[in-house]
Formats: C-alpha cells, structure tokens, sequence
C-alpha cells in the first residue's frame, strides 16, 4: 500500500472508533488513544491508523509522500457538525440589546423578528449571494476542525424561496472541501402572509414543498421546529409523514423551549435525530432510548439564549440515548460556528467528559446525519478527513475555552487549511 500522505509521531491519535451503531451509556465515555501515533492516507482514504512505527511498517512511503510531522500535536477525524443553518442571508447582532433587555427569543418572533427579519434578507438574496455567504462560513468551519456538516433549508419559507435556499446548499457544497449534508426545514416558521390561516402553510408544505424538494433531489432529511407558537405535534406530524413518503428522512427540533411531545414523536417515526431537547420529559428519553433516536444537543445556543435549564445530557446517557453534539449555527440563537466552543460547553454545562463530546462532535455526530459509514473516525477504509490540534492530549480542547487549536485540516486525503 502506498502512502500519498502520512501523519506521523502525533503526541495522540484518537480515533473514535465505533460500530455500527452510535456509541451509548459507558461506550460514550471511551476512547481510544493511540500514543506517537500516525495516520497513512492514499486515494483519499485512510490506509492505516496505529503507532508511528506500526504505520510505517504497514505502509510503502516513496519519494512522492508527503510526510507530516505532528509532532506535539494530536490528530482526530473530521469534526461533524450534524445541526446547522449555514445559508442565510444578512444578520441580527440587532437583537442583542433586545435580549440584554430580557425580550424572550420567541417574543422577538412573534412580532415579526428573530427567524422572520432572516427570511427577509434570505428572500432578498439570489442564489449566488447566498453562496457567497455560505462560503465564508464554510471556510470558518473547515477552519475550525468541522469537515462535514448538516444545513437546513428553512428562511425562505416560500416554494421558490426554499428550493434557492437549497439550490444553494448544493452549490456551495460542490465548490466547497466542507462536505454538506442538506435537509428541508420548510417547517421553521409561519410565514406573515400565512400568520391568520397556519394549517394553509402546512399544506403548502405537504403538498407542494416537500414534493417539489424531493423531486429535484435537493435534500436527504426533513425537519421540523417543533414548539409552543410554531408547529404543533400534530402539525409535525403531518409533515414529517409527508417527507418520508418523499424519501425525506425526518429530524425535529424538539422540546427546546416548553416539553410539547416531539421527542415521542421522533421515536414513533424512527427519525434520524431529536435536537435541543432542553425540556425533554422522563418518558421521551425513554422512548428514545428504545427507538434509537440520536439526541442531538446544541448547549452554545442555550448558553447563547441565556437559559438557566441546560439538556439533561447526563440523563440521556444512562438511559441509553445516543448522544451528539452540534453547533446549530444560524443568525439568531447561535452565532458559533466552531464545534471546539461547543464541545467546552458540552463539558462545563452538560457536564460530558471530554472523552464522550469528542465521541459526540465525531462518530456519533456522523450516525445522526447518516454518514457514519464514510466519516466520523480514523479507521482504515474511511474518507481520510483528518483535523491536527496544536494540544498535548485529547482533554486540552475543551480545556482551552474559545480558542481554535486547529494547525492542520486534510479532507479527503487532501491538505485544505494549514494554519
Ligand atoms: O435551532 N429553533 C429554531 N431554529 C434555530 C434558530 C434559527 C434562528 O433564530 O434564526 C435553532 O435555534
Ligand atoms: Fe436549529
């Protein structure tokens, strides 16, 4: 086997090996460390993972290799970011003095901001432009360690307006290293010129968005923001249902800001993930327990929201729930998009180890977007999408709050960001 690229005398590899399954209770907490280890990569995918000396024994290195040395550094796979809103127009640094002033996120929806004031930028802008956006924040991303990540569809809220949203998504995603995996959330608001008649908007959705969407092959998943004021479970239901029946696998956002059922529903219709999951009741984490539902926790947008009540991730663990990480980077409640702020909320607030969030933004992260067979661990066959840190161990990146340890980004074999 010959090696195009080979990482060598990293302080660690971690490799977040899993199975076929997301990693749950115990195995969450458990990673495996490979001391002065390397990483031999050719054809895009990884050849061997092990110590230095046991890859170089593996491995024919010629004159046209490229080595890396990593020393001082630890290597892990790809960062997956499994929730975001990265195509949106404009933005609403506008509304941190209404938050200071104690005007509640839902509040500033219902009269007329918050999702609504960027589906009014998002409609003003064609196609290109939004690319051109989504750009920059894809090169942020990648810039930070995230080499896959999930975009929702969702601040167009028209036919058209939502297929440019997507169309976009597809594009970026075809200039872009990031690998994109796109979902429909039509679902994300009722738009004004539906305000008095919502079940109306619900029938666009059902019947001429979700259609039209999976036609063009624009989106693998559909989501719904399942909450008091916005969809209904009964009303998520409805949609979810009609995705599937266009081959949309569902997501929801559910029990973010009041306990409305959506985790129960998730697990009655064996979706892909339930997401923020603040308020999630006793019964739901059961449920999704049992139904394998991936919980994905977004904790930088409930500290950037402000609220006390953090998602009982501890909960969930010993329940048996598999647990991501995301950033749900969007305009509004979540201005992050570096996963390494995350994964030190994840460890202060939701009180995960640093073993279980670098398990949650790798391997299981990548079962709750359907990628977990190409990326999400170091493991021979796999997509070689390899992020370096400048860190003596694993522990460091939660350790070092806020700051972008990311020296090294290779993505499918392929050295996109040197730092
Ligand atoms: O996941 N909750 C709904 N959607 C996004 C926020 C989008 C926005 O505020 O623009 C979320 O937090
Ligand atoms: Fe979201």
């Amino acid at each position: 086997m010959q090696a195009d690229l080979l990482i060598e005398n990293a302080r660690q590899v971690v490799t977040s090996r899993g199975g076929a399954n997301p990693l749950i209770k115990d195995d969450l907490g458990r990673i495996e460390i490979i001391e002065n280890g390397a990483v031999a990569v050719g054809g895009g995918r990884i050849l061997a993972v092990g110590t230095t000396a046991e890859v170089r024994a593996k491995v024919t290195v010629t004159p046209a290799t490229r080595r890396m040395d990593a020393a001082g550094q630890i290597a892990l796979p790809g960062l997956v970011d499994a929730h975001t809103h990265l195509v949106f127009a404009g933005s609403r640094e506008n509304e941190l003095d209404l938050k200071l002033k104690g005007v509640p996120y839902l509040e500033i929806l219902a009269q007329g901001g918050g999702i609504l004031s960027t589906v009014r930028a998002t409609r003003a802008a064609d196609r290109e432009e939004l690319v051109g956006i989504g750009r920059k924040y894809a090169r942020q991303m990648l810039a930070q360690g995230t080499t896959t990540a999930e975009v929702k569809s969702g601040y167009g809220l028209t036919v058209a307006d939502e297929l440019k949203q997507l169309e976009a998504v597809r594009d970026l995603a075809s200039q872009s290293a990031l690998d994109l995996v796109p979902t429909f959330m039509g679902a994300h608001a009722f738009p004004p010129e539906y305000k008095n008649d919502p079940e109306k908007f619900v029938d666009l959705l059902v019947t001429e968005m979700i259609p039209a969407v999976a036609r063009q092959g624009l989106a693998e998943y559909c989501d719904v923001f399942c909450e008091k004021g916005v969809f209904s479970v009964e009303q998520s239901r409805r949609i979810l249902q009609a995705g599937l029946a266009a081959g949309l696998k569902p997501k929801i956002h559910a029990e973010e800001i009041e306990c409305l059922g959506g985790a129960e529903l998730a697990s009655e219709l064996g979706a892909a993930s339930a997401d923020h999951l603040l308020m999630i009741s006793d019964a739901g984490i059961r449920k999704m327990a049992d139904a394998g539902v991936v919980a994905v926790l977004l904790p930088a947008t409930t500290f950037y929201l402000r609220e006390d009540h953090y998602a009982p991730a501890r909960k969930m663990i010993e329940a048996g729930v598999p647990v991501a990480l995301a950033s749900d980077f969007n305009p509004g409640s979540c201005p992050n998009n570096n996963l390494q702020f995350v994964m030190t909320v994840a460890c202060l607030y939701l009180r995960m180890t640093p073993a279980e969030v670098i398990n949650a933004v790798t391997i299981n992260a990548a079962h709750a977007v359907g990628r977990a067979d190409r990326v999400g661990s170091l493991e021979e066959g796999k997509q070689a999408d390899i992020v370096l840190f400048d860190a003596p161990s694993y522990q460091y990146l939660p350790y070092r709050l806020g700051s972008n340890l990311v020296t090294t980004v290779i993505k499918q074999g392929k050295v996109v960001v040197e730092n």
